[in-house]
């Protein structure tokens, strides 16, 4: 195979060439946070005109209230005037509830659809965290091509009292996997994952090892190399570990195909057109990292990347092909386009070879999971009840929302091969969620707890404080559930 160039070709200044680039995220947060001793126009979530909110404002604002006719639906907005003819107050209705669980985010349509200043909330505030996150999370553009948009944001006033260190660090992990998924492959091949693994790495005293283009063969990875030797990005495991070492084990691994063509099995134009999310496994792993890192985490942290192209070429992988895996059993190749679940497999057995705590995968993995539950709840599998309803309920809690999917233990002999000691996908056009996980599942026996969530990577039409593009699905879920179960480190 031919060696890549270090940075990819067509990136003269790949995303991680910028000096710092998380620094860069938390300069780009700031414009959407007012200055804390600011005059702030208050901003009231309603659930019901009953509930003594119009005593609240003064008598020019209450008629205004009632001329508009406005009910509190859920997103209902209507701005208030001040005696001045400025804008005076917001409300936001919640649709009936306190705080509306169908849409958790809810706070996040404010930033793009008020007028430019400054805003705080008032009144009661069932979740400050969550609706300072939202707004944040909702204020997000993708400003690499085109840096000149929001401009003129509507800016947050944080309440007293609210950790503002967490909530900028939800919001800078979040935008840091955006930024990663809605970064085209031209711009973001496996180097460049590699150089925002080591930016991050650098951000936290993490460390860094990484086996690129034959050194796979060699380190025995082969399923890795034989997804990623067709492109002429070299293919690499990037491996990244932080914290005490005798600290609980917990490793993230992520899927990281930078783009997905579908290999000799191509794609139909349409379904390839989006593929550059196809590493929102890695942004989601890295996202979660971002969150564990930052809040100094009593663990021993390992994050693993594989990172390849699925490219067509003459000496790409080929279906019926019978490949070696790091786990020593061959693997019969049905389709090229499920190449997710190889190079998975491939960092799945090093990762539970050290019998970790916790072992997480996230990966854009099956067309499946979305025909299942949408775009917007990614599908969760764990054997371990206590584990996988904890996960769904943090996700939950924190607008990050998972649902729990079985392991259906009768299908795994739904990737029998006659040839091999398995193939990598079933043969009918049934539950390819579940039978993606149940591969994956053949390569963990010894980690203590094992969670894969088969994540979309992307938001197809904008719901509150989740814009159309990238998402980093179940980082924040992760993160909520391992502040619950560990705590924050000490001193
Ligand atoms: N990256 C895709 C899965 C995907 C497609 C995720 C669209 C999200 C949106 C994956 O590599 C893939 O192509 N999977 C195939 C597997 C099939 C060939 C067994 C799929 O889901 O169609
Ligand atoms: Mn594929
Ligand atoms: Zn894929």
């Amino acid at each position: 195979m031919r060696r890549a160039h270090k940075l990819g070709h067509n990136a003269p200044e790949s995303m991680a060439n910028k000096a710092n680039s998380l620094e860069a995220l938390g300069l780009h947060l700031k414009t959407f946070i007012a200055e804390p001793g600011a005059d702030a126009i208050p901003v009231w979530l309603v659930d019901s005109l009953e509930g003594g909110i119009l005593d609240t404002l003064d008598e020019t604002q209450r008629a205004w209230v009632e001329s508009q006719n406005w009910q509190p639906g859920p997103g209902a907005t209507l701005l208030l005037p001040a005696k001045s003819g400025a804008v005076g107050g917001v409300l936001l209705g919640t649709g009936g509830d306190t705080w509306p669980k169908d849409r958790p985010l809810l706070t996040g349509l404010l930033p793009t659809s008020l007028p430019p200043g400054d805003y705080a909330f008032a009144g009661d505030l069932p979740d400050a965290e969550l609706a300072c996150l939202a707004w944040l999370a909702g204020s997000y553009r993708y400003t690499r091509y085109k840096p000149e948009q929001n401009a003129k944001p509507a800016r947050l006033k944080m309440p007293d009292g609210l950790d503002v260190d967490k909530v900028t660090a939800l919001a800078q992990a979040t935008y840091f996997g955006r930024d990663l998924i809605n970064t085209p492959a031209n711009d973001l091949g496996p180097a460049e994952l590699e150089t925002a693994v080591r930016d991050l790495a650098n951000t936290f005293g993490a460390s860094v090892k990484v086996t690129e283009g034959r050194d796979l063969l060699a380190d025995n990875f082969p399923m890795i190399h034989a997804v990623g030797r067709a492109s002429d990005r070299a293919p690499r495991l990037i491996d990244l570990t932080w914290g005490k070492a005798d600290a609980p084990k917990l490793t993230i691994v992520g899927k990281g195909i930078c783009f997905d063509t579908g290999g000799l099995d191509i794609k139909p134009a349409s379904a390839m057109l989006l593929m550059k999310k196809d590493m929102g496994g890695a942004a989601a792993a890295l996202s979660a990292a971002f969150l564990v890192m930052q809040a100094g985490m009593p663990v021993r942290l390992r994050v693993l990347i594989p990172a390849a192209d699925n490219n067509i070429s003459a000496n790409a992988f080929r279906p019926g092909d019978v490949l070696q895996s790091r786990s020593g059993k061959t693997v019969e190749i049905g389709n090229t386009d499920a190449e997710g679940r190889l190079v998975l497999a491939d960092a799945l057995s090093l990762a539970d070879e050290e019998a970790p705590d916790y072992l997480i995968t996230f990966a854009t993995l099956t067309g499946a999971a979305r025909s299942a539950l949408g775009p917007d709840l990614p599908p969760l599998y764990s054997d371990d009840d206590e584990f996988a309803e904890a996960l769904q309920a943090a996700g939950t809690e924190t607008g990050d929302p998972v649902w729990r999917m079985p392991f259906w233990g009768p299908y795994d002999e739904w990737l029998k091969s006659s040839i091999a000691d398995l193939n990598h996908i079933s043969q009918g056009p049934f539950a390819g969620s579940i039978t993606a996980a149940l591969f994956l599942r053949r390569f963990v026996s010894q980690a203590k707890r094992f969670a894969h969530f088969d994540i979309y990577g992307w938001v197809p039409r904008a719901t509150p404080g989740r814009p159309v593009g990238g998402e980093p699905q179940g980082a924040r879920a992760l993160f909520a559930y391992l502040q619950k179960t560990l705590g924050k480190a000490e001193g």
